[in-house]
Formats: C-alpha cells, structure tokens, sequence
C-alpha cells in the first residue's frame, strides 16, 4: 500500500465561553478523516487547538475581572477536554498563547514583510466575528451585526496591511484548476463570486489602545497583530514552523476542516499568507454548514443553545458521533432536536445495531457454544461508502453501513435461525446449515465494524473483540440501551 505521510488540521475555536455543539462538528469531522486516513494505512498529524487573543477574550475576561491569561488558563480547557473525548485520533494541540507559536507568528511578520504596509483603516468592525466589513455590509445589515446582534463599530485607525491582492491571479488559479479544492463546489463558487474583483488587500495590525490582548508586532511597540494572522498561522507553527524538525514533511495539509462562516478567511487571507511565505496552499478544505436547533440559530438570548457534553454523558460518545456524522449532512446545514436525538438513537443505534450486535452474539453462544463456523463471505460492495468518504460527504457513507446493517437484519428475520435451531437432531442439514448462517452474520458485522472504526470507534472495537477471534465469549455489555431522557417511551405502561 502506498502509505503517506498527510496533515489534517481543524480550525480552532475562541475560548470565550464553553463549547456547543456547533464548535464540535470541526473536531469531529476532522477525526473522522484522520481515522479512516489511518485506517488506510497512512500516516496522519491531526492538530486541535484554542484561539486565545482578541477583543472578544480580553473583554470575557474583564467581566470576570481576571487577566486575559488567567481566564484562557482556565476556559481552553473546556474545549481542550471535549477535543480529547471526541477527537481522541489528534496527534498534536496548539494555543496560541504558547510562547513558540507567539515568535513562530512575529517570525511570520518579518518574512512578509516585502508584502506589507502601513495605512489607514476607516470602516466598520464587529468583535463578535473579530472581522472588518464593508460599508456595503453594514447597510444591508441596517447597522447591526445579525450574529451577535451588536451594532457595527466605526474605527478610524492606522493599521498595517498585508498586500492580499498581488496573490489574485494565483489564489483564483488554485482555486479553479484544484490545487486548493474547495468542498462542496457551490461553496467554491461563492468564494470565486466574492473574489471578482481581485482579493482585498487586509489589515492584520491594530493599535495597542483598540487591541491590547494580542502578538505584539516586531518593531512597533504601538501595534498589536490582528487575532486571524495570529489564528491562521496556527495551522503551521504547530507542525513546528519554521524552527523545528519535520514540518515540511507534513506541509500542505490533506484538509483543512472549516465552517461556513470562515471560509473567506481560509480561501483568501490564509493563501495569501502562504504564497507571501511562499509555502504550499491546503490541498482541500471542507467546508461544513451550521448546526441550527428546532430550526433556529443557535444563541444564549434565545436559550437554545445544547452542550455537547451533556449529550456525552447522557448517550456516550459513539452516539454523539453517530447522530453528527449522519444526520448533520457534512457539508450543508443541519438541525438537532433532542426529539431527533432521541428517535435516532433508540431506532438506529438501539433497534438497528445495537440489537443486531446481540442477537447475533447471543445466538451463536446459545446454539455454538461461541464458536463461529466458517462461511463463504459474500464482500458486500462498499464502493459508495468509499467514493462518499473520498468526496467528504461522511453522511452518505453513514447510510451506505445502514444499508448493510438493515439489510443483515432483514436477512435474519427471513432465514430465522431459531427456527433452523428447533431442527437440529430431527434434520442432518440443520446444524452445518445454522452454523453458516450464523457465521455469514458475524463475517458481515465484522465488516460493518470495519466501516465503522471512522465513526463509532467505541462500538468497531466492540464487534472486533466479541466476533475477530473466532470464538465468541458471553458478554453482558449492550451497545446502546434504550433511553427515553428527553422524550416519552412509546413502550412504557400508560400511567
Ligand atoms: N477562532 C476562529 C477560527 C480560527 S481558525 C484559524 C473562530 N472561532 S469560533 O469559535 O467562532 O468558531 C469555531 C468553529 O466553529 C468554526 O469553524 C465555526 O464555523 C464553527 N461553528 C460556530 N458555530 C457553528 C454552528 N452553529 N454550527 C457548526 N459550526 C459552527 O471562528
């Protein structure tokens, strides 16, 4: 096997608060990859990390009337902890207020300098998305930012700019000809459409008195680095950029895992910092929607905002996976309800595999003692689920295993093996002829396991032990029990 030696890096989140489920689809999606990248036998750095500089931070920070690096100490371990439970396939973790990554980005600075220069910035700004906008924005907003509900702050200020625009023609190239892929191509297009008149030039200072938590800029004590050079640059100091070993042989990255709201920054700032570097764009970046609840956009005022960890440790983490990999479509938006939650854990993970794990292991130690015989192994065709995976669409690939778990259950339900055990001593065929369609059924578990291990690797390791040896030991545990937490049991007794 051609084995490679491939990044995969996931943007990081600001530290201001704790995680909700839409921060999570980064991570997640990005482990998915790197999972089934290693899983083919690859060699995989898969980076996570915190977002720690800016306005938004400082002034989190002064409401709780602590520093800014007391109170980043403190809440990056938030995500820090769900990034370890779901995204436990990462190989490395940054913070950008880690003292390398701070000289690795004033190293930056000075080596692109050739495309720098100082002006005036007058225009508007929210710190909410930690971005400059346009006057053209802010009108068709009405004045106020619709994210974060604010209204737009006009600054006058002298700022430093990076020369974005000499990288146009190269940017556009990339983009087009797929050296840089954007997934999904309508996200493509719509960045093509924004750039037509050429890529802006941007501001990547700003002075000290509008931004005091920050990288400071070499040689200038009275600016301060804009949060996205600093944020951006994470995704190469972390490899080690440009002092330490090793990081050429992991730049470009495979993927870069994003959301919808920060391409512009990934497929315009961000190459235009690496060509001035003159390093190598990503090879993709996938591009995720949001995650809406009941339909509307996730936010504290409103009070519908879901904590990731709360599904963990109600459901576990192989169902969190399960109901974001599936039913979150990966590359377009996607809505949670805990009713959704819910029907898809107790029908699909409960009824479909959950069951089918157990009836199968249970049948083959009442009637084999354990003991799987041997069966011929019709391969199922997995091409789709492969062709999904490649095109990043992890939700099709999902409903490929489905295809194949409920067709296994199907399967049982027509041969009814309890009924082939009834025969047994009355009918000679009976036994080899239960002993091979109860191997079929483990052979083809152990490939659903197989497709599985990106996805639920809890469960993969499950199918693996109880089926891969051949002899299958009683087992008390279940893979997901049924749970009506947030919903009513349909099965329960009438009160
Ligand atoms: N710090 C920047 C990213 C810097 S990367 C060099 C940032 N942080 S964020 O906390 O606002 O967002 C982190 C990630 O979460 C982004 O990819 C963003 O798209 C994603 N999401 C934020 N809200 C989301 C949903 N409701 N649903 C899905 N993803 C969402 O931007």
């Amino acid at each position: 096997m051609d084995t490679k030696k491939l990044y995969i890096a996931s943007a990081i989140p600001y530290v201001n608060g704790t995680p909700h489920i839409g921060n999570a689809l980064d991570f997640l999606l990005a482990d998915i990859w790197t999972r089934y990248q290693k899983q083919q036998g690859h060699e995989v750095r898969f980076q996570l990390g915190t977002d720690e500089h800016g306005n938004k931070i400082s002034q989190k920070a002064a409401e709780e009337g602590i520093t800014p690096q007391a109170y980043v100490d403190t809440y990056h371990l938030n995500f820090k902890n769900l990034m370890a439970q779901l995204a436990a396939s990462s190989t490395d973790f940054i913070r950008t207020t880690d003292p390398h990554h701070i000289s690795a980005v004033q190293y930056i600075w000075q080596k692109l300098q050739p495309y720098i220069y100082k002006s005036t910035y007058d225009g508007w700004y929210c710190v909410g998305h930690e971005a400059f906008f346009t006057d053209k924005e802010v009108q068709g907003f009405s004045g106020n930012c619709p994210d974060h509900q604010k209204p737009f702050e006009r600054v006058q200020e002298e700022n430093y700019y990076l020369k974005a625009s000499a990288f146009t023609d190269q940017i556009r190239t990339a983009i087009q000809d797929g050296t840089m892929q954007i997934v999904p191509e309508y996200r493509k297009k719509e960045f093509l459409e924004l750039i037509k008149d050429g890529v802006q030039d941007v501001s990547i200072s700003r002075p000290r008195k509008s931004l005091s938590w920050g990288v400071p800029v070499p040689n200038d004590p009275d600016q301060v680095m804009y949060v996205w050079l600093d944020a951006l640059s994470n995704y190469i100091t972390v490899l080690g950029y440009p002092d330490r070993e090793g990081w050429q042989e992991y730049w470009p990255a495979d993927v870069q895992v994003i959301g919808k709201d920060i391409l512009r920054f990934h497929a315009g700032i961000w190459p235009a910092i690496l060509l001035g570097l003159g390093l190598q764009l990503p090879k993709r970046l996938l591009v995720h929607g949001h995650v809406i609840v009941g339909g509307a956009k996730m936010s504290k005022s409103v009070g519908n905002v879901v904590d990731p960890v709360q599904i963990i440790n109600e459901y576990g983490i192989d169902a969190f996976r399960y109901y974001f990999s599936r039913h979150i479509p990966t590359l377009d938006d996607g809505d949670f309800t805990w009713e959704k939650f819910e029907a898809a854990y107790n029908g699909e993970l409960a009824n479909d595999l959950g069951n089918l794990i157990q009836r199968v292991a249970s049948m083959i130690v009442k009637y084999q003692a354990g003991v799987i015989g041997e069966s011929e192994q019709a391969e199922h065709d997995m091409s789709l689920y492969h062709e999904s995976m490649e095109k990043l669409e992890f939700n099709k690939a999902m409903d490929e295993v489905w295809n194949m778990v409920r067709s296994l259950n199907q399967y049982i339900d027509n041969v009814k093996p309890w009924e082939v055990a009834k025969e047994i001593g009355k009918d000679a065929e009976a036994e080899p002829h239960l002993a091979e369609i109860l191997a079929h059924c483990a052979g083809a578990l152990l490939q659903i396991g197989d497709l599985l291990v990106p996805f639920l690797p809890q469960t993969a390791e499950r199918i693996h032990k109880l089926f891969d040896s051949g002899v299958v030991q009683p087992d008390e545990g279940v893979s997901f029990p049924k749970l009506y937490l947030h919903t009513a049991d349909p099965h329960a007794p009438k009160a």
